[in-house]
């Protein structure tokens, strides 16, 4: 699918490491070929998140408020479940694909990734997956992740043994290689120096894998173990000082292995020798566009609903919560064009977003897009039921349960308005899919935990729309755009669920939310005006309950303290404060200070996560 700028891999601007395939050192093991993973551990050894917090940046959590309140059934994780795979409406078929293999790697969710890069589907699965089944999904071709085991361990993890038959062709990185090696009768040892971080190949075979590249190429490397014999067939296509065997091939098998990573931004023509995989080699159609996405996704869920309405004799109707983030959106925008009216959205303004997002959501939905729509004016609730409370638990408790009961409201409200509710979209996402052992998302999993959920009755069931489970969060932002949502919607920054009330330190009131509104939107302007809201995860404001004395002309102040808070991060487990260039930092301070009533005096958040977290609260 044709990438967009996507926070996360933007390049201009960048201001610290956040690119995903920017490997950590400090992840490093031993004498593995890969490093174990660590991320989102605190420096005690507890998750980086432990504790109260819901892991859901952006609207996920809003999402999963509605699953929890309207019982939602489970989300589908059928491994039939693909894009035009078979489904009723099936109208342009599947498209070609790529099968990641699984060994562990931290990077494996990454060279899937990287082959959409090339608008080609790509999907994730367990290394064991048996060749059945992988016959069944028609891969053009197969790429074999690197992982954290060693090949000579007894209980390494293989695949089945048929991917070596050369009925497909087959790329293995790093540990993958190292399988491919030794399976089929080379040798594997581990190494006198393991070789981890920047490297140079030298590439002796120029063709195939490597075509169009120049002899000598920076990678990355991250192995413990190396080949040191070949196996029958193979011929050595890539060396290093330290190997003769960093690229590999047997043409008779399609077998070809590579022993740096080409997923991470450290290999820089790593990009190229993908598409020479899958696209020259494997000869795959980069057909995996939004546009197509779009159209068969469309398609399908049209079929859906019809059959299901005309199976019922039901309406088919149904609703979709739009929380003002980009997954909600994008899911709404997508159901809407298949059904149109069948769809109701709904928005529970609780008086915590940002300004103008409430306006710019009745704008892009009811009057651009002519959705029907319900925004729900909850804001005295909210408030009422925050007067007085300083916890931020308990805020969040009581937004949770206060959002969940204006759902049920809501629905049972539509329910009889519309005589039922078929279906319910909900904005799940691939990793949510390929992650999620269990049959909930975790949002609503944690959720549950926390609120004691009163729930509808029992006959309010709805089946699930999820448009969006095959996507990425990047490729969710490029379908957005496709589909001509406003960037504002479409490129934000992830917003939390409970929103500003856990910006505001101490109790929320009217009169705070409009501070750091005001205090909030021009962090967001001078950040856009510099260039820089795409290289950051986060930057915002948050209203501290510190007063300090300050000058104004001829008078004495004494006023709030806001703090200013700017992240960069991968996946927001941990965080580095960005190094904001000083002028900026300058500008929001005076416009703050000069702008908002109630403030004379702007701080700068200079705590990376761990051990802070990004939000205050
Ligand atoms: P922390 O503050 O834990 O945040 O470093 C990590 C990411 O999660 C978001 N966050 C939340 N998202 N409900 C949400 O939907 C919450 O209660 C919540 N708390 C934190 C935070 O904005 C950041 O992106």
């Amino acid at each position: 699918m044709a990438a967009t700028r996507d926070p996360e891999t933007a390049d201009e601007h960048r201001l610290a490491p956040a690119e995903p395939g920017a490997p950590r050192q400090d992840t490093g093991a031993a004498d593995s070929a890969e490093p174990p993973k660590r991320r989102g551990k605190t420096v005690h050894g507890a998750a980086a998140n432990a504790g109260h917090r819901v892991l859901a940046p952006d609207d996920a959590e809003v999402e999963a408020y509605l699953e929890t309140a309207l019982k939602a059934p489970a989300p589908s994780r059928s491994p039939d479940d693909r894009p035009g795979g078979g489904a009723p409406g099936d109208v342009t078929g599947e498209p070609d694909s790529v099968i990641v293999l699984d060994f562990g790697s931290q990077f494996a969710q990454l060279i899937a990734r990287r082959v959409r890069e090339l608008n080609v589907y790509s999907e994730l699965l367990p290394h064991d997956t048996p060749w059945s089944e992988i016959m069944r999904r028609k891969p053009k071709a197969i790429i074999l992740s690197g992982g954290p085991s060693s090949v000579n361990d007894e209980d390494a993890p293989r695949p089945d043994p048929a991917v070596w038959s050369g009925q497909i062709p087959v790329l293995g990185i790093c540990y993958g290689a190292q399988l491919m090696a030794r399976e089929l009768g080379g040798d594997v040892v581990a190494a006198s120096r393991r070789e981890y971080g920047p490297a140079m190949v030298r590439i002796t075979e120029g063709d195939g894998l490597f075509g169009g590249l120049e002899p000598d190429q920076a990678v990355w490397m991250s192995h413990g173990d190396s080949i040191t014999r070949l196996p029958e067939g193979f011929r050595s296509t890539a060396r290093t000082d330290s190997s003769p065997f960093a690229g590999l091939v047997d043409p008779s098998r399609n077998l070809y292995g590579i022993q740096f990573h080409p997923e991470v931004v450290h290999t820089p023509h790593g990009r190229d020798i993908l598409r020479n995989f899958v696209i020259e080699l494997a000869g795959a159609r980069p057909d995996w566009t939004a546009a197509n996405f779009i159209e068969t996704t469309v398609a399908e869920i049209r079929a859906r609903v019809d059959a299901h309405a005309a199976a019922t004799g039901s309406d088919g109707q149904v609703i979709c919560a739009l929380s003002g983030g980009v997954d909600s959106a994008v899911a709404a925008t997508l159901v809407h064009r298949a059904v149109g009216d069948r769809l109701t959205c709904i928005y529970v303004d609780h008086g915590l977003m940002r300004k103008k997002e409430s306006e710019l959501l009745r704008q892009t939905f009811e009057r651009s897009l002519g959705m029907r729509l319900v925004m729900v004016d909850a804001r005295e609730r909210f408030l009422t039921r925050l007067a007085g409370v300083e916890d931020p638990e308990q805020k969040r408790k009581i937004i949770g349960d206060e959002f969940i009961r204006v759902f049920e409201e809501e629905a049972a409200r539509i329910k009889s308005d519309s005589g039922g509710i078929d279906f319910l979209t909900q904005g799940t996402l691939y990793p949510d899919v390929i992650e999620s052992a269990t049959s909930e998302t975790k949002a609503a999993q944690k959720i549950k935990t926390h609120h004691n959920v009163g729930g509808l009755p029992a006959d309010l069931r709805f089946q699930l729309i999820e448009p969006l489970r095959y996507l990425f969060k990047d490729e969710v932002r490029t379908v957005g755009q496709e589909l001509g949502l406003p960037e504002a919607m479409v490129l934000r920054q992830p917003f939390p669920g409970p929103g500003l009330a856990i910006r505001i330190i101490g109790e929320v009131t009217a009169e705070r939310l409009d501070t750091l509104r005001d205090a909030d939107w021009i962090v967001i302007d001078e950040i856009k005006a510099a260039g820089l809201y795409r290289s950051l995860w986060q930057s915002f404001a948050i209203l501290t309950p510190v007063r300090s004395v300050g000058v104004m002309g001829d008078g004495r102040t004494y006023a709030n303290v806001v703090a200013i808070r700017a992240v960069t991060s991968e996946d927001g487990m941990t965080a580095d404060w960005a190094k904001l260039p000083y002028d900026v930092l300058a500008k929001i301070s005076s416009r703050i200070v000069n702008e908002v009533p109630g403030v004379n005096r702007v701080v700068y958040d200079i705590s990376s996560k761990p051990p802070a977290t990004i939000e205050w609260e």
